[in-house]
């Protein structure tokens, strides 16, 4: 698991589950077999998994494989030009398992269906279906129509669908994603999410409570509250606000990891901070996307903060959580970004010390109010800036988890580490990850919380000896 928002590719391999009991489905249905891929950010992860519960709920099954599925899945991201590419190539590949199969259903879901609908139907003569964030509750039947050769298209957005009743099929393992909202009202000039996933809305805040701990009871360890603003989160009838949200699901599941994200700095409130600081098990991690250390540059984006709101939202949550970890986002070469604005961006996270960032070179989207501005800053130039930010970071992390060579960490242990099964690895409440010896006679396992102390570090990792519990 890791908290970014970035172009990654995933794919889901889930457990069947047997919820089919409630309705009598035709017998040619049960054995068909779904498969889906991931791209783009958590909402996303999630919503993949909502496809897969309103799908096995109709009698399909999931694999891990597109090799032997009846019905391929790609959930798009359309949030950079790259992402988008990164799906016309897949669909290229795509096309040898529909010669190999020519009743073979291929779908498009997520943000790039939504954004580009119908143009995607003609794509290679590949594309069966296409349907957006909000319409997935028509996914089995658009499938059913397209087996009879019927292409079929759902991108409605919704002022009102949060997907509350759906169970999601979850991958096995001890963290889950929870949305609690869903689109984005903020429209910042360069994004193209408030288009794809429509207007803000949240789930009410006891239908949160209760799926979190549902999930505490079948074993889940960590669970994640995401919306691309949570933040702003609201229940409606209860005037509840997302604070309220965090303290009512800590309370829930006193030793339940619990994090969130992403956040705007617009809405980190004092009492968000607060609660935060109020409940050892809501994680010290933060995720505060800046976009950029520029004034000028924020207003032209219509983020709504300055880099003073900024720098005092950290100044609180330094004051109240002094090891709290912070990551950020940000973009370089925005429209008419100068030298001085590059060199301030650099100066903003030279002040916080972010243990992590996500930088992008500024992508235009069509639509988007940034998209009737010039895309003034070549190609060169911004890519000189990424690195040399990228550069800055990496030496910001490696100083970080330098420093921390001596501390003790509470860590949930995830298994075997990647490299090697002899080493374990585990993450601590700041979301960093750390590997140590495994040790069998101490009889912990995945799933349980143990103290870790660092001996060593490098720049996107700690290393220590499991210290007694
Ligand atoms: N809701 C989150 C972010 C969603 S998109 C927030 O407001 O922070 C994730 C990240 O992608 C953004 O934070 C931004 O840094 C980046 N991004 C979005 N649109 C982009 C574009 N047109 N070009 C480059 N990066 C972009
Ligand atoms: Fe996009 Fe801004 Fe909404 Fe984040 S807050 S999803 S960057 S419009
Ligand atoms: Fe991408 Fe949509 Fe998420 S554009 S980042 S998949 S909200």
């Amino acid at each position: 698991m890791r908290l970014n928002f970035t172009d990654v590719t995933m794919t889901i391999d889930l457990p069947v589950l047997d919820n089919t009991k409630e309705t009598q489905l035709p017998e040619q249905l049960l054995n068909r077999k779904i498969y889906v891929e991931t791209y783009g950010c958590q909402m996303n992860v999630n919503d993949s998994e909502i496809v897969q519960g309103v799908m096995t709920k109709h009698g399909y099954s999931t694999t891990d494989t597109p090799d032997n599925a009846d019905v391929i899945l790609l959930n798009t991201c359309a949030v950079r030009d790259n992402a988008e590419k990164k799906i016309h190539e897949r669909l290229n590949h795509l096309k040898y398992y529909k010669k190999r199969n020519k009743d073979l259903v291929v779908g498009l879901l997520g943000c790039m269906a939504e954004r580009l609908r119908a143009d995607l139907l003609g794509e290679k003569n590949l594309v069966d279906i296409v349907v957006g964030p909000d319409e997935y509750r028509k996914v089995p039947e658009l499938i059913e129509n397209a087996l009879t050769g019927e292409q079929g298209i759902a991108v409605k957005l919704s002022r009102v669908e949060t997907y509350d009743d759906i169970i999601p099929l979850r991958t096995e393992g001890i963290s889950a994603w929870v949305s609690i909202m869903r689109g984005c009202d903020k429209f910042c000039t360069f994004c193209v999410v408030p288009f794809t996933r429509g207007r803000e809305r949240s789930r009410g805040l006891q239908s949160v409570v209760d799926e979190v701990k549902q999930l505490w009871e079948n074993g889940f360890k960590e669970v994640t509250l995401l919306g691309q603003n949570v933040n702003s989160y609201r229940d409606d009838e209860s005037g509840y606000d997302f604070a309220d949200l965090l303290d009512a699901c800590a309370n829930a599941v006193p030793t339940m990891r619990i994090r969130y994200t992403t956040s705007h700095p617009y809405d980190m409130s004092d009492k968000l901070i607060e609660t935060m600081a109020a409940h050892h098990n809501i994680c010290k991690y933060i995720h505060l996307p800046v976009q950029s250390g520029s004034d000028r540059v924020l207003q032209l984006m219509n983020r709504h903060y300055t880099v003073e709101h900024y720098k005092e939202r950290i100044r609180k949550i330094k004051e109240l959580m002094p090891n709290c970890a912070l990551s950020t986002d940000i973009i370089v070469g925005f429209c008419t970004e100068t030298e001085d604005d590059h060199k301030l961006t650099m100066d903003l996270m030279r002040q916080v010390r972010y243990e992590g960032a996500y930088m992008f070179n500024y992508s235009p989207r069509e639509n988007t109010k940034a998209w009737k501005m010039e895309d003034d800053v070549p190609l060169d130039v911004k890519t000189r800036r990424l690195n040399e930010i990228i550069e800055l970071q990496n030496s910001i992390s490696r100083e970080l988890n330098q420093e921390e060579i001596g501390n003790v960490h509470e860590v949930l242990v995830e298994g075997p580490s990647k490299k090697n099964v002899m080493e374990w690895q585990g993450r601590t409440s700041s979301n960093k990850v750390l590997i140590f010896p495994h040790r069998d006679e101490l009889g912990y396992i995945v799933g349980d919380l143990i103290h870790v102390k660092v001996s060593r570090s490098t720049s996107a990792t700690l290393f220590g000896e499991i210290v007694s519990n």
